[in-house]
């Protein structure tokens, strides 16, 4: 409208506000600012640095050229400067080859391509930037060339297509030299990594905030730009009377968000290396998708506020992931690429991730139990990206197939797809099953599929969906030029988006860090190799192989380690094993034990401990013991921190995550420890010790526990028992108080003398970091106060000890 007035747009840029507040900004003040605009049009210089390199040879010259082609018409001036590190006469020979190469929309005609593409070059020029100083004279340049041609500075916008190491440089140049004056805006662009982890973000994105605001800052996600993602809140939006049902737990069987390439890494392995496929997709695209899917709608899905808020939301429901949500391979021919490359001995073998799938669950009511499975891998057999709902489907067809009618028939898939791109499709699309419902597009962008006969995608033929795709393809980055030039910050990744990213991913990093991943040929002839299956939260390959095929960093004990073992520690039984059959075997004799005194006494008590090596345990009996009797077994704290229960530190919530909300255990058989209490946590006036203590008593016979399950810790502490801390090692007692050497210090737990009243205790060990203090403990006597955990010993009560490998073995 503005353009047809032809007036500026120029308030547009100035703030970046709703879009209520936009379209009021732009009709009032373009009225009245049209005579200024008039008087003074608004340029915009767009610095690309980097600029001869490979991302903007292909796609970001391309990307500035289609925006020139959207806007100039409309008013607005633009420069384009390339800039790089090297020499004028190498840079500018290097990009007037990039420009020569640039193409106009097929349906624009060559004389006016022509036309455009030399005002484009003209506009257009290289010059190197290096020092503090060069920052300055092209600030200086920029403003004499401002004022030469009589225009005003509307805006600076930085696109930094360089690594990420120089990018704390180039902020503080551009925040100390060549920031627009007052009344111009400022916008800087930056590709990711946006850091390795957590740690690495939070510096990064702290060193960032010291020189940029965060609306000047567009971190981006290339994926944001594909026309599909993007169009994933409008479907949603614009679908609403048709999802508000069906978009939700009830109906969702699973969501699939893939991206397979046939490429692999070589010549970026020295990339690749640092960064993995979990850092280099999933933590950045396939997350970024996962929420658009995920989040709640906002009411207004325009309002990048409202959008980001939901985003975080979403990140706040995510289950934290653990080493068996997680399939890992790597194509065989990387390792000797990355020795190649990167000048490694022979004898260097990678653990890089080339490829995973992972399980991800969302704990809202929204998305509960619905599997959101994530997979990404180098060397595949295909190219595609896509988003897959797969809906329930309960119905039950009389008639045969012959007769089922893709737009009635209840009994073919139902499934909604976004279609990203490549793939045998070869466009991007949005794809709705006919017998779900027929979607609402935006029909001056989307347009209706031709039929491809033959064409079967997700195990129906093209012409059972209703298929649409874009009138105009276009690539992600023009479309995320366009979208900066616009304000337009819902297409980027934020400060708080990004950390919340990292949060959800780093835990997984840090546990897979020394994980071997399965090793695969590349191509078709991966065959069954890769695929993978889940069950509760555990992902794990089909097909089962003897793994290692190159030695990991901690080699396997060899079978003469094993003469070492006996049945007994502390005098008391021992069973060692791989961690997965330790575990399976201490859930089995749980489960036995619980079987034992339902039968005789009705009811069974059980004491866990909390901490990361009963997970587990937990997910084991949750996962496989459909015979367990729940409903009759009272379920108790062996000891807990002074949290409030809801606080992901407690060990209650661990508890609730990885056992309790899998099962059936009766409300009332439930007895977290009464840690908060009065609004206040552990309080010695408020009794909580006491009253647990009293809750034992008129619940369990004689205090006995019917097993109580314990661990130990790298000092020898067990329960919430420390070292040098008397409380609970002795006396009348039966729940404590305690304090902790490591944060959060508060604890309460159950006493010694009360373990010891159990009928069986079982202490679980796992880990090499167990080894030290294991042999430690295999030596000492009974010192509870130098070991708390030497002072298990039931009175009447049998005690087994369950060891892993690692911890016994080291
Ligand atoms: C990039 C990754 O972000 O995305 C690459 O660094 C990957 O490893 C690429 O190949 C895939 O993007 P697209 O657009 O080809 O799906």
């Amino acid at each position: 409208m503005l353009a047809a007035l032809g007036m500026s747009a120029e308030p547009h840029f100035k703030r970046c506000p709703g879009v209520w507040k936009m379209l009021m900004a732009a009709v009032c003040v373009a009225l009245l600012s049209g005579l200024q605009a008039q008087d003074h049009p608004g340029q915009v210089s767009i610095i690309l640095l980097g600029a001869t390199g490979d991302l903007a040879r292909k796609y970001l010259w391309q990307g500035l050229f289609h925006l020139y082609l959207e806007e100039v018409g409309k008013g607005h001036h633009f420069r384009f400067h390339g800039t790089a590190l090297t020499s004028t006469e190498q840079g500018q020979e290097a990009i007037a080859k990039v420009l020569e190469s640039l193409s106009c929309p097929g349906d624009m005609a060559s004389g006016h391509c022509a036309e455009l593409k030399a005002q484009f070059q003209q506009l257009s020029e290289y010059r190197r930037l290096k020092t503090p100083e060069d920052y300055l004279a092209l600030s200086k340049d920029i403003e004499a060339q401002v004022e030469h041609e009589g225009l005003r500075e509307t805006g600076r916008i930085f696109y930094l297509s360089v690594p990420p190491f120089s990018y704390v440089d180039i902020a503080r140049n551009i925040n100390s030299s060549c920031r627009p004056g007052p009344s111009a805006w400022l916008r800087v662009v930056l590709e990711k990594p946006f850091g390795h982890d957590l740690h690495s973000a939070q510096q990064l994105a702290a060193e960032l905030g010291s020189f940029f605001r965060e609306e000047e800052m567009y971190r981006v996600d290339h994926y944001l730009g594909k026309q599909v993602v993007a169009q994933i809140l409008p479907f949603r939006d614009q679908n609403r009377a048709a999802l508000d049902g069906l978009w939700n737990r009830h109906h969702v069987e699973r969501v699939e968000i893939v991206m397979k390439e046939t490429l692999d890494a070589e010549g970026r392995t020295s990339f690749y290396e640092e960064y993995g496929v979990i850092r280099d997709v999933l933590q950045n695209h396939l997350t970024e998708v996962l929420t658009l899917v995920a989040m709640e709608l906002p009411v207004n899905t325009s309002s990048p506020e409202a959008v980001l808020q939901h985003k975080l939301q979403a990140f706040q429901a995510l289950r934290g992931l653990q080493r068996h949500s997680a399939v890992l391979g790597q194509y065989q021919a990387y390792s000797g690429q990355v020795r190649r490359e990167l000048q490694k001995p022979d004898n260097f073998h990678s653990l890089t991730p080339t490829f995973a799938g992972i399980l991800v669950h969302i704990d809202n009511l929204r998305w509960e139990g619905v599997p959101f499975i994530l997979m990404s891998g180098k060397a595949l057999d295909e190219r595609v990206s896509y988003v897959r709902i797969l809906f329930k489907n309960q119905a039950f067809c009389v008639q045969s197939e012959k007769h089922w009618v893709a737009a009635q028939s209840r009994c073919l898939p139902r499934q909604i797809i976004f279609y990203i791109g490549h793939g045998e499709l070869d466009s991007p699309a949005v794809l709705v099953s006919r017998n779900l419902f027929r979607p609402t597009l935006p029909s001056a962008s989307w347009k209706e599929v031709e039929g491809q006969p033959g064409l079967r995608l997700f195990g129906l033929p093209l012409s059972d969906y209703y298929a649409y795709s874009p009138v105009r393809e276009q690539d992600a980055y023009s479309l995320l030029i366009s979208h900066i030039f616009h304000c337009r910050k819902d297409s980027f990744v934020t400060t708080e988006n990004l950390l919340a990213s990292w949060v959800f991913w780093t835990p997984l990093l840090d546990s897979l860090a020394h994980e071997v991943p399965r090793f695969y040929p590349g191509g078709a002839e991966n065959g069954q190799l890769l695929d993978f299956e889940f069950s509760g939260s555990h992902l794990s390959f089909s097909q089962l192989l003897p793994e290692q095929l190159v030695p990991g960093p901690d080699s396997a004990p060899l079978p003469s380690d094993f003469q070492v073992l006996t049945a007994k520690y502390r005098d008391s039984p021992l069973i060692s094993a791989w961690p997965e059959e330790l575990i399976a075997r201490l859930a089995g004799d749980i489960e036995a034990a619980a079987v034992r005194a339902v039968r005789r006494f009705g009811e069974f008590h059980l004491a866990l401990s909390g901490g990361s090596s009963p997970v587990a345990l937990f997910q084991q009996l949750a996962a496989g013991h459909y015979s367990f009797p729940w409903a009759h077994t009272h379920l108790w704290l062996v000891d807990e921190r002074c949290v409030p229960l809801w606080d992901p530190e407690s060990n209650f919530q661990g508890l609730q995550t990885h056992l309790l909300q899998h099962v059936r255990v009766p409300h009332y058989n439930v007895h977290p420890m009464p840690v908060h209490r009065r609004q206040r946590l552990c309080a010695e006036e408020d009794q909580g010790a006491q009253a647990y203590a009293e809750e034992i008593s008129a619940l369990v016979t004689n205090g006995s526990f019917d097993l109580v399950l314990l661990g130990m810790g790298t000092d020898g502490h067990t329960a919430s028992l420390f070292p040098q801390s008397p409380a609970g090692l002795d006396g009348e007692q039966l729940v404590v108080l305690t304090t902790s050497p490591s944060s959060p210090h508060q604890r309460m737990s159950l006493s010694l003398p009360l373990i010891n009243r159990a009928r069986k205790v079982a202490v679980l060990v796992m880990g090499r970091m167990k080894r030290e203090i294991a042999m430690l403990v295999s030596r000492v006597g009974h010192e509870p106060k130098k070991w708390p955990i030497s002072g298990v010993l039931p009175d009447s009560g049998q005690l087994v000890w369950y060891m892993d490998y690692d911890a016994f073995l080291g």
